[in-house]
Parts: structure tokens; C-alpha cells; sequence
């Protein structure tokens, strides 16, 4: 990034003159790093509205201008001509792959997708009603319990291992845990199918019959990964960089990056949206809900809508409604109510003034959730699908923050507003 202009501050009668950092694309930054130590002052952000965490070569969000590209490549595009893996590929080494690399690549990931015939006993110490998120936090935490050769952080090899088989394992472990809540046997990956066929087949496929994945399907719900791949400095991305930058091992990192994913006003939203239109029921009802959303003392929320970065339409969530249209007819679900309600309660909140000053689009788990349940997942699953494909670039952002020579461990300040120095009472004394 270019250093241009500068930005002054004054402050108790003194002038600072802060670096002002110009990105390939996006907003200027003004560089704080000296403020302290020069001017004895924090910055105050809470919820980082307006704080750059790091500089990234990987995603960029124009969120006025709907946009999202990875590694400069926009999402749509990506969408209608590439496939998982090789966005997995573009995510983790920067550029999109010749053949033989592509080729070299999706041989390492399926060479990994079976996890420790002794993670299975994991699944044991669960209830069979847990929230499949409970399950994949723990296991996925737990693989450093059983791949201690790849959690040296500063061994290059080791990060590129551990990448490898997170990519790899995380959708085996969260087909494991939706079998385990059905009570029905692991099903083992197939080498011979492509990386969304594998997970269809994790999931839905029984020892008492032949499961053939359709490829339209499959094709579906490889988009739906690629859709929800990375997404810049977000809650979840964020707490995988805070954990990694205290040299914790990616595993420990990823499973903090599923543990806040699972939050409703992050990744939980699209399994939140479902059960919300669920609840609505109706199209007559929506008006309802829509007052409901705008009361500022009811704490309800149209889920799957509104964004922290998206003051546009979510690109992600225009290719996952085309893609609603398109899965349904497949499945042989016509007319199927959540959708109409969906599609109805977008067109009026974008013509309601309430939204259209506040901005609040669909985001992309507006419609995952119709895509997903109409594949045959219940709304549990739907967080995490989110998890298994956002954990590319999780590691992709975590394996960026290690390489990088200014990376220390994140440790923000605050604004104290507590009680000021006092001295113990003792008890008698109270
Ligand atoms: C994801 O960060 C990412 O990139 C996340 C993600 C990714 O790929 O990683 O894109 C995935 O998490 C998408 C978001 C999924 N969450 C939801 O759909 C939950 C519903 N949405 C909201 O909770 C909310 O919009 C957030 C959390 C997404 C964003 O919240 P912000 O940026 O903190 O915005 P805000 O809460 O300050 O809202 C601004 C205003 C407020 O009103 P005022 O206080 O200004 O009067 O808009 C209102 C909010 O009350 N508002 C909503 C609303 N979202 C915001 N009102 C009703 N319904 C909503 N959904």
C-alpha cells in the first residue's frame, strides 16, 4: 500500500501528524500504530465500525457498491464458472491454479478427508440432541489432540499440513455430527467423488441402499461453499487472527472461529432466518413481523437482513436466490411457502422506509437456509455448512497473519469507566 498524504491531530494544544495508508481499493486508512506512545491518547471503536485490524491481499467488500472479490476476482464470477477447490486454491496461495496444480491439489484434500479412526469415540461423550455446532467446536478443537505433527506454527510445512487437512476434514467431522444426531452409522468419505458429491454422500448415504449423489445437486451445494467462503476481517475471521496471533495451533484457531460463527447475528443467521420465516407463516402475517423489526423496544430482528459492511444488495445473497429457484425445481418443490414469504417480505422491507434509510438488504443467509432445507438438511446443519466453507479462508486469513513479519499478538485497550482507586472496607466495616 502507498503512504501519501497525512492526517493532523490536535490534542491538548499539540499538533500529530498520522501516516495516511492508501489500499488497492477501498477506503484510506489513517495510521494510529504511534498515537499512544506520541500522543498518550486510545482511539475508541467499539464493535470496530471504523478500525482497519490488518492490511489483507485476499478479500475486498465494496459494501456500497454490492462487490466482493477474492483475491480480485468477483464472487459472481466465481460462481457460475469456478468450483470450491479451486477457489479453495485461489483463497490459500493467491492466484487460481494451472491444471496439473489444480489437479496436485484436489488429490492432497481427498487424500485427507478421513479423520482419526479414534475421533470417532469423541462423538460418544455428546447427547444425540446436541447442536451439531457443540459437536464440530469440540472435534474440531480436539484435532490437535491427534495431529501433533502439523501444529508447529512457525514450521511452513506444518501450517501448509494442518490447512490441507482442515479443508479436508471439517466437512467429515460435520457430516459425522448430523449422522450422530440421527442416531444413524459414520459414513466413510469416497475418494471418487468430487468435494460437495463426498459431503452430500457423508450425509445422506445409508449402508442399507446405494445413495447417488445428483450432480445438479452437487453443483448447488458447491456453489452454496463458494458463496460463503471468506469474507474479510468478520466476527468470526477476526477471532480466528485474535487466537492465532497468540501462537495458539490452527486447530485451537478454527474451533474459536466455529464457537463465534455460531452466533445469530453472525453465521447462526441463516438457521435463525429459516426458523423466522417459519414463524411468520404467511404472507399476510409479514406486515406484523415488519413492525416488530422497526419497534425499537422489541428486541426481534428480520433475520438475514442488514449488514455491518453490505449498504447494497449482498452479491452473495442475488446468486444464492437465482440458485433457490433453480434447487427447488429439482427437488420438486413448487410453490414452497418459506420461499413465497421470503420473496414477498424482501420486496416489501425494500420499499419500507425504515429499511431503505437504514440500508438493510438481504445478506447471504437470507435464502441459504430455503436452498438448504430443501437439499434435506435440517435448519441445525445450516451454521454449520456455513463453518465447513468458511474454513478455507479462515486459514487462509490465519496462515496470512503468521507470514506476516509486522504480526503480534492482538491486544486492544479501552475506555475505563469503572470505579476509581479505593481502598479495601472490611467486612465490620461495610
Ligand atoms: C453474516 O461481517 C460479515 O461479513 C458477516 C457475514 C460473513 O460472510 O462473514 O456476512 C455473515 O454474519 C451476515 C449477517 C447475518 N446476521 C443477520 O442476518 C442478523 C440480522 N442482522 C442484524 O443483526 C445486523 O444487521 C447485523 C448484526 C448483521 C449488522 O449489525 P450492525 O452493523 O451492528 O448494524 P446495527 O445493529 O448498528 O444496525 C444499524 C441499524 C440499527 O438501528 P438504529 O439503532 O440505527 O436505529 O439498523 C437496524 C438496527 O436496529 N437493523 C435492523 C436489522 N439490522 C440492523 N433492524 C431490523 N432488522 C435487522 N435485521
Amino acid at each position: 500500500m502507498a503512504e501519501g498524504n497525512t492526517a493532523r491531530l490536535h490534542h491538548a494544544g499539540k499538533d500529530y501528524d498520522l501516516a495516511v495508508l492508501s489500499p488497492t481499493a477501498g477506503p484510506d486508512v489513517v495510521d494510529i500504530r504511534k498515537l499512544y506512545s506520541e500522543a498518550g491518547v486510545f482511539t475508541y471503536d467499539p464493535g470496530f465500525t471504523s478500525t482497519a485490524s490488518c492490511d489483507s491481499t485476499i478479500t475486498y467488500i465494496d459494501g456500497d457498491k454490492g462487490e466482493l472479490w477474492y483475491r480480485g476476482y468477483p464472487i459472481e464470477q466465481l460462481a457460475a464458472q469456478s468450483h470450491y477447490l479451486e477457489v479453495c486454491y485461489l483463497l490459500l496461495y493467491g492466484e487460481l491454479p494451472t491444471p496439473d496444480q489444480l489437479v496436485d491439489f484436489e488429490t492432497r484434500i481427498t487424500r485427507h478427508t478421513m479423520v482419526h479412526e479414534q475421533m470417532h469415540y469423541f462423538f460418544r461423550g455428546f447427547r444425540r440432541d446436541s447442536h451439531p455446532m457443540a459437536t464440530m467446536v469440540g472435534v474440531v478443537g480436539a484435532m490437535s489432540a491427534f495431529y501433533h505433527d502439523s501444529i508447529d506454527i512457525n514450521d511452513p510445512v506444518q501450517r501448509e499440513i494442518a490447512s490441507i487437512r482442515l479443508i479436508a476434514k471439517v466437512p467429515t467431522i460435520a457430516a459425522m455430527a448430523y449422522k450422530y444426531s440421527l442416531g444413524q452409522p459414520f459414513v466413510y468419505p469416497r475418494n471418487e467423488l468430487d468435494y460437495a458429491s463426498n459431503f452430500l454422500h457423508m450425509c445422506f448415504s445409508v449402508p442399507a441402499e446405494p445413495y447417488n449423489v445428483d450432480p445438479a445437486l452437487a453443483r448447488a451445494m458447491d456453489r452454496i461453499f463458494t458463496l460463503h467462503a471468506d469474507h474479510e476481517q468478520n466476527a468470526s475471521t477476526s477471532t480466528v487472527r485474535l487466537a492465532g496471533s497468540s501462537g495458539a495451533n490452527p486447530f485451537a484457531c478454527i474451533a474459536a472461529g466455529i464457537a463465534c460463527l455460531w452466533g445469530p447475528a453472525h453465521g447462526g443467521a441463516n438457521q435463525a432466518c429459516l426458523e423466522m420465516l417459519r414463524q411468520i407463516g404467511s404472507v399476510d402475517r409479514i406486515p406484523e413481523f415488519i413492525a416488530r423489526a422497526k419497534d425499537k423496544n422489541d428486541p426481534f430482528r428480520l433475520m438475514g437482513f442488514g449488514h455491518r459492511v453490505y449498504k447494497n444488495f449482498d452479491p452473495r445473497a442475488k446468486v444464492m436466490k437465482e440458485s433457490a429457484d433453480e434447487v427447488l425445481d429439482l427437488m420438486g418443490v413448487h410453490n414452497n411457502p418459506t420461499l413465497q414469504v421470503a420473496k414477498e417480505l424482501e420486496k416489501i422491507a425494500r420499499e419500507d422506509e425504515y429499511f431503505v434509510s437504514k440500508k438493510l438488504y438481504p445478506n447471504v443467509d437470507f435464502y441459504s437456509g430455503i436452498i438448504l432445507e430443501a437439499m434435506g438438511f435440517p435448519t441445525s446443519m445450516f451454521t454449520p455448512i456455513f463453518a465447513l466453507s468458511r474454513t478455507v479462508g479462515w486459514i487462509s486469513q490465519w496462515k496470512e497473519m503468521i507470514a506476516d513479519p509486522q504480526n503480534k499478538i492482538g491486544r486492544p485497550r479501552q475506555l475505563y469507566i469503572g470505579a476509581p482507586r479505593r481502598d479495601y472496607k472490611p467486612l465490620d466495616a461495610r
